[in-house]
């Protein structure tokens, strides 16, 4: 293995990079977090079992948005079989799981009038599960599945959602937090932004890429920010834990080594990653590329101020510093160049001037948008560590898809130790201060848009048969072998 797969097209590959890219031998340190990693909807199922609500992912794919119209009805019903979920992640030898709360199984119109004791009771067995076979939990209280109820009060477009996702999280750390020590608010929140009301491809499934799309984020730093804060002031005294968020972001190589490539790869990762980590990891404000581009943008569209809103004195003081780590998830790199001409279509600031695609060398999945790199993460990682002062991070998704048809998962299996090893690189040789690892995903599950047709499990799950048969992958032994070393001792 020297990092890049056969057949590798090394036109797109500077020297610099293949110089860097041998394999490493070390290990992490003894306390290094290994987990692995699903959400609510995507595995859960039931529903409309014991008093929960819909969710708009219940009522999207009720719509028949989803590849084959699939929905996540059953899913892979960890509802009954959540047991069986935690024996597959004993057998991996994994500290930590990482999984998320189903809003409306808590909260059925999501407000404290409809709190649900079951669904309460469903996580309590879940937690209290895992902790008995001495694994950690890692719990995300938003992936997505805002309850029906509060989409119809306006949703994430409504700044009351803001208290909403507080009174939400005060129960969740009230009910969990003597057992629950690592939270995190909200997971790729660009995604419920750009995909849920930009492009409209993810429930809600709203169009409206102008200013919705910064009001929705706006809406979910200040949501993240004042639950981050209720943390503090009641919680953490007696509870001890930490709270972050999860953001997404693919790495972003410049095409060419050039200066303007390299402007474009930075402006790039400052629209994706920066617009969420700027304000709470970096000065409390949003990166001064975004701010600078859509107020010029909006005032030659007529518009008597920006698009983007601005946070208040007192918001500012508040987001800055206001979480005790950073989720990174992180899947592909993209390349970028600098357009000859930007595009004039008003509302695309985020790419209005840059070119993205992919290197035909790195290794497809069954996602068009996922091509395995694995030196990006470690790109990535530094350059976390460089924008924001050398934050804890977790690793908390990496992942790869393929067809589903093979438990000779071997492009899997190239994808892990590449990945695993790159992080060990930006942990040893560039100080990268990196806390712990969650594999995306424990088992193949519902992806979204995309139903059941792309597989990320390093377990198989049968949706053939009732009982959803869930059977090792070969890489569940290759991640269960690098947990046991920690690493790549040889
Ligand atoms: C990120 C999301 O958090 C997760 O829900 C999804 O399944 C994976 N990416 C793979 O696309």
């Amino acid at each position: 293995y020297n990092g890049f797969p056969r057949n590798w097209d090394m036109r797109y590959v500077r020297q610099d990079i293949v110089d860097r890219d041998a394999f490493i031998h070390g290990t992490f340190e003894n306390d290094f977090a290994w987990g692995a990693a699903t959400s609510a909807y995507q595995i859960e199922g039931g529903w409309n079992e014991d008093g929960k609500g819909p969710s708009i992912w219940d009522v999207y794919s009720h719509a028949g948005r989803i590849v084959n119209k699939q929905t996540g009805d059953v899913a892979c019903d960890s509802y009954h079989r959540y047991k069986e979920d935690v024996r597959m992640l004993k057998s991996l030898g994994v500290s930590h799981y990482r999984f998320s709360l189903s809003w409306s199984r808590i909260m059925a119109d999501g407000t404290l009038a409809t709190v649900n004791q079951k669904g309460i009771d469903y996580y309590n067995n879940l937690i209290n599960e895992l902790l008995a076979n001495n694994i950690e939990p890692m719990v995300t209280l938003y992936h997505w599945d805002l309850p029906q109820g509060l989409q119809d009060k306006g949703g994430f477009k409504d700044e009351a959602i803001i208290e909403y996702f507080n009174d939400y999280a005060r129960l969740c750390f009230s009910m969990f937090g003597d057992r629950v020590k690592l939270w995190i608010t909200f997971n790729e929140p660009f995604v419920v932004s750009w995909l849920g009301h930009g492009i409209g491809v993810m429930a809600p499934g709203i169009s409206e890429p102008g200013s919705t799309v910064y009001t929705v984020t706006h809406n979910i730093i200040r949501a993240h920010v004042k639950a981050y804060h209720t943390y503090n002031d009641h919680f953490r005294s007696h509870f001890n834990g930490k709270v972050g968020i999860t953001l997404d972001c693919d790495w972003k190589e410049p095409r060419e080594d050039t200066l303007w490539d390299r402007a474009a790869a930075e402006r790039a990762l400052q629209f994706k990653l920066g617009w969420f980590a700027n304000p709470i990891f970096g000065n409390g404000d949003y990166p001064a590329v975004m701010k600078r581009t859509i107020k010029s943008k909006s005032m030659k569209q007529g518009l008597s101020k920006s698009r983007l809103p601005e946070f208040t004195d007192e918001e500012l003081r508040q987001n800055k510093g206001a979480a005790d780590f950073i989720g990174i998830n992180h899947y592909t790199t993209n390349l970028v160049s600098q357009k000859e001409q930007s595009v004039e279509e008003p509302h695309y600031e985020r790419d209005q001037d840059i070119d993205v695609s992919y290197s035909s060398c790195w290794r497809e999945s069954q996602s068009g948008w996922l091509r395995g790199n694995p030196w990006g993460i470690r790109r990535l990682l530094k350059w976390v560590k460089d924008r924001y002062n050398s934050p804890e991070i977790y690793v908390t998704e990496n992942g790869f898809s393929d067809d589903g048809k093979s438990l000779e998962d071997n492009d899997r299996i190239w994808y892990y130790n590449g990945y695993i090893n790159e992080m060990l690189k930006a942990k040893k040789e560039d100080g990268v201060n990196v806390k712990g690892y969650m594999a995306w995903s424990l088992m193949d599950n519902f992806e979204w848009g995309s139903g059941f047709t792309q597989h990320f499990g390093i377990f198989h799950v049968d949706f053939d048969t009732m009982n959803r048969t869930r059977t090792p992958k070969k890489s569940a032994a290759t991640y269960t072998q690098i947990i046991k070393d920690n690493g790549f001792p040889y």
